[in-house]
């Protein structure tokens, strides 16, 4: 019998990879290409579908030549996508209508503030399970509507679509089946987090007509069958990049918590069948659901700069040559010299959401070197997670007792050891880093049967590196005080 494989589409913000997978999890082969990063105006971020499609279709043969398989060997496709991206395209010809608009763009800043002034503004927020903030697809889409001529009415007549990057790679790939995965749709504003359905009054809160909505599916089930890229391949999944990793991390019982270290971090609890919600600045969203199931439930933790400060510290200061270099860098000193840096580029997500919010570096004297600087970069992220863990405690009522970390950051031992610290609570890193790859396919191949249950995912799963918490307990505190206070200054900033 030839043996068969399960290849994942991970479509991320800089850049998409398909990645080849053996019944074991193991990778097998990988093909990447990063895309252009349109920045047109400050604050405005924007993907060319286009491309995107265009780069999906090139990597599809690369991969699987790359794994010596052919197209008969590859028992389901699984995608995980960047969350909240939205594209909107000719329904004929399937031509993007302009660029899509990233889930980083804060060009709907001014629009979020008049509609948190609606009365209904808090009814919409409770029901998507999300504070209104530009991060979320419903504003933008409302956004580019109200911005295109005629657009709106095209809309009405069905004439044009819209979806996130798993919407608009599923389009291309069946050749015309518009549909959504539970995940993504969740972070639209648009969707009733419980019954899983458009939510006709969030629609008409912010004008959007219904008719250009994808079809909203379980995450895993079979979506179609490929006839491009992939042709006669089962879709058997579909998730948000971050649900994906929660998934590629077997945490699949309520209590199980990772964090993925990208571009941004994010961190998600599984809170099982039931919808936990917040009052203290985390979102309630869809972990997955299964066809013929109850959906899961997390509440996430999303931090918008982490890994892109790294590469700010590289590309706009030039302090380093190479991302890894800032633990060389960091390690020269031995504390911050009383530095700390707040990174509020496009405002601050969880637990605080203000995008009036901006970066801040505070406590400079003339003691400070760039190697002080590197560590207040490195601890960014750790005080940010603390603060993330904090609200997730309070909220969840449970306590974090060990916390799964995956994502390019990782490889940065120094500043997992910082995170343990800040947190005093273990850290543990797989021996799959590609998560959020590994939970697509995972996904889709337990919706065609080529994984028979959760339970042997499970037995995939293997401790790679472990960091224990080491930090003095009133330093840690002192430390904390300080990024709070240094917190504060990013609110008063803008006027
Ligand atoms: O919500 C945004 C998130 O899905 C982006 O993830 O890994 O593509 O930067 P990534």
């Amino acid at each position: 019998m030839t043996e068969s494989f399960v290849v994942a589409i991970d479509q991320g913000t800089t850049s998409t990879r398909c990645i080849v997978f053996d019944r074991r999890g193991q990778l097998v082969s990988l093909a990447q290409q990063e895309h252009k990063q349109h920045f047109p105006r400050p604050g405005w971020v924007e993907h060319d579908a286009a491309e995107i499609w265009r780069n999906v279709e090139r990597l599809a043969p690369r991969a699987l030549r790359r794994a010596g398989i052919g197209l008969d060997q590859v028992a389901a496709l699984g995608i995980a996508n960047q969350r909240e991206t939205t594209v909107l395209w000719d329904r004929r010809n399937g031509t993007p209508i302009g660029r899509a608009i990233t889930w980083q763009d804060t060009r709907t800043d001014a629009l979020v503030h008049e509609l948190e002034g609606r009365p209904e503004a808090k009814e919409v927020e409770h029901r998507a399970g999300l504070p209104l903030a530009t991060y979320f697809s419903g504003p933008r889409l409302q956004w580019i509507l109200d911005h295109t001529p005629g657009l709106r009415e095209r809309a009405e007549r069905g004439d044009v679509l819209c979806g996130t990057m798993e919407t608009w790679l599923i389009w291309n790939l069946t050749g015309g089946l518009h549909v959504t995965d539970v995940t993504n749709a969740s972070r639209t504003m648009l969707l009733d987090v419980r019954s899983l359905d458009w939510s006709e009054e969030s629609l008409s809160f912010f004008g959007i007509p219904r008719a250009m909505l994808p079809e909203v599916r379980p995450s895993i089930g079979v979506f179609g069958t490929a006839t491009a890229a992939f042709p006669g391949v089962r879709i058997g999944a579909a998730l948000g990049d971050q649900q994906a990793a929660l998934f590629g991390q077997t945490c699949f019982t309520p209590g199980e918590a990772k964090c993925t270290y990208g571009t941004g971090s994010f961190l998600l609890l599984n809170t099982g069948n039931e919808l936990v919600r917040s009052d203290n600045g985390l979102l309630s969203t869809v972990a997955y659901q299964i066809a013929g199931e109850p959906a899961a439930y997390a509440l996430e933790g999303s931090i918008a700069i982490t890994g892109s400060l790294v590469q700010w510290f590289r590309d706009q200061l030039e302090l380093i040559s190479s991302a890894p270099e800032i633990e060389t860098l960091a390690r020269t000193v031995a504390d911050n010299g009383g530095c700390y840096i707040v990174p509020a580029f496009s405002g601050l997500y969880a637990p605080y959401w203000r995008s009036e919010a901006r970066g801040v570096i505070v406590g400079l004297t003339s003691y400070i070197t760039k190697g002080h600087l590197a560590r207040a970069v490195l601890e960014a992220t750790a005080w940010q997670t603390r603060e993330v863990v904090d609200a997730m405690n309070a909220n969840s009522g449970l306590t974090l007792t060990t916390l799964k970390v995956d994502g390019g950051m990782t490889a940065d031992n120094l500043l997992m050891q910082m995170i343990a610290d800040v947190l005093d609570v273990p850290l543990v890193r797989p021996l799959a880093v590609e998560t959020v790859s590994l939970g697509a396919a995972y996904a889709a191949g337990l919706a065609v049967g080529y994984w028979p249950d959760l339970d042997g995912l499970r037995r995939n799963w293997h401790i790679a590196g472990q960091w224990m918490p080491a930090m003095d307990p009133v330093v840690r505190s002192a430390e904390y005080a300080n990024w709070r206070r240094a917190v504060e200054r990013t609110f008063d900033w803008i006027q």
